[in-house]
């Protein structure tokens, strides 16, 4: 995730398509370049020859096909999924005196963007189950605000936050939804719909770890106005249009052509590999449920066969699509299992190991330990579990035996 993905380390690697190995790297994004080379090659070759490298008509062509991938009416490419979130904060008019309320446990650019615009994040805690934002925790911490700007639910490990609820709450409160889907492009809400299309701005992250991972930095707002269209894209190219006037003070956002070009050749697989890590998953929820495990729905306090939780996932038409599989264990227990699962060369990691109220730059908000307690137990329980699509069954079963070995 932003900043921390694991690189692979290449002396621990098995070679590629080694049967003979069960060592399983967290994520092996040289396995799906080896699926795709030719036509990656063949796009970086194509903008090469054409040596023109920010913006232009790679970004126009990826722009039209992510909205029509999400159901968008617009799609605005930028430099990274945390531009994207404070390019659509800023078109909204989110700025000083401003509130905004998000989950507590997410990566730090969806609190961060707030905070750069000078505006507050006001910290909501969890679900449980899906680790997605708690509406009545919301309820509550906007009870008696009048700053209040933006909700920003976040579709975390690649499952969509429950929209219909977040819009009811934000149309009771008179403010803006801005989607934090950096980990879900694809994803499905409980109404089935797309994540991008249903929000008034969705902001998606092309970090190298995403289902659709660009070869370095980017990102994309999604949105069906017109005028906040307009807004991020004046925003993101200082303010400039044309090219030297300037209307507003904005900033240095673009996309570049390689990397849209190479988005472009992985879209067309995108489909294919969000299947590919559903079935894992579904392989994965299958061993661990005939080992005597329950799913996240329940409490690791109640009894069960096996001490882990797998994770609770919306019923259909909702789709996951697993950026993230994680599981839940006992707290006392987690570095021994990640100590076990890495003596076996198994890759593992834990995301959010201190929830966002509790960091020291936002210790003036004045969160204390106790505040948001699903979040807290969570970030102390939750361990990641290698989910990519080229996972084999032979690979998925070592995972899998390993931590149940060890619990
Ligand atoms: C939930 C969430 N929000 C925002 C971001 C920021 O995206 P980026 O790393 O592309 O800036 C990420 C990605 O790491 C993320 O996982």
């Amino acid at each position: 995730m932003g900043g921390a993905y694991p690189t692979p380390k290449l002396d621990k690697m098995p070679a590629m398509g080694d049967p003979t190995s069960m060592a399983v790297p967290l994520l092996d994004l040289r396995a799906q370049y080896a699926e795709i080379a030719s036509e990656v090659d063949e796009a970086i070759h194509q903008v090469v020859q054409e040596q023109r490298f920010v913006m232009g008509d790679e970004v126009s062509a990826l722009e039209q096909e992510i909205a029509a991938y999400t159901g968008a009416r617009h799609a605005i490419g930028c430099a990274s999924g945390s531009d994207a979130l404070l390019l659509a904060l800023w078109a909204r008019g989110v700025g000083p005196g401003d509130a905004v309320l998000c989950p507590t446990y997410t990566f730090f650019a969806t609190a961060g963007s707030v905070a750069r615009l000078g505006a507050r994040p006001v910290f909501v805690d969890i679900q449980p189950d899906t680790y997605n934002l708690c509406l009545d925790s919301a309820r509550r911490a906007a009870a008696g605000r009048t700053d209040l700007k933006a909700i920003l639910p976040v579709d975390l490990y690649g499952q969509a936050a429950d929209l219909r609820a977040t819009h009811e709450l934000a149309a009771e409160l008179g403010i803006a939804v801005i989607e934090d889907a950096a980990q879900a492009i694809g994803s499905r809400d409980a109404d089935g719909r797309t994540v991008g299309s249903a929000s008034e701005q969705v902001c998606f992250s092309f970090f190298p770890s995403k289902n659709l991972g660009a070869y370095g930095d980017g990102g994309m707002i999604t949105t069906q106005s017109d005028e906040l269209a307009a807004r991020a894209r004046l925003l993101r190219l200082h303010g400039g249009e044309p090219k030297y006037y300037h209307e507003l003070v904005g900033m240095n956002s673009r996309l570049d052509a390689l990397q849209a070009a190479i988005l472009r050749v992985k879209l067309r697989h995108l489909e294919g590999w969000h299947e590919r890590r559903l079935q894992n998953a579904d392989h994965y929820d299958d061993l661990f449920r005939d080992a005597g495990a329950l799913d996240s729905r329940v409490s690791l306090d109640e009894d069960s066969g096996l001490s882990l939780r797998f994770p609770a996932r919306n019923a259909e038409p909702a789709r996951h699509i697993f950026n993230q599989y994680i599981v839940r264990v006992p707290a006392d227990r987690r570095d021994a299992l990640r100590e076990h699962l890495a003596a076996r060369e198994i890759g593992s990691e834990i995301y959010y190991t201190i929830p966002l109220h509790l960091q020291a730059c936002f210790k003036d908000l004045g969160g204390r330990p106790g505040d948001l307690p699903n979040a807290e137990r969570a970030a102390k329980e939750t361990v990641a579990l290698p989910i990519f699509p080229e996972l084999s069954k032979a690979q998925r079963e070592a995972v899998a035996g390993a931590v149940i070995e060890f619990l």
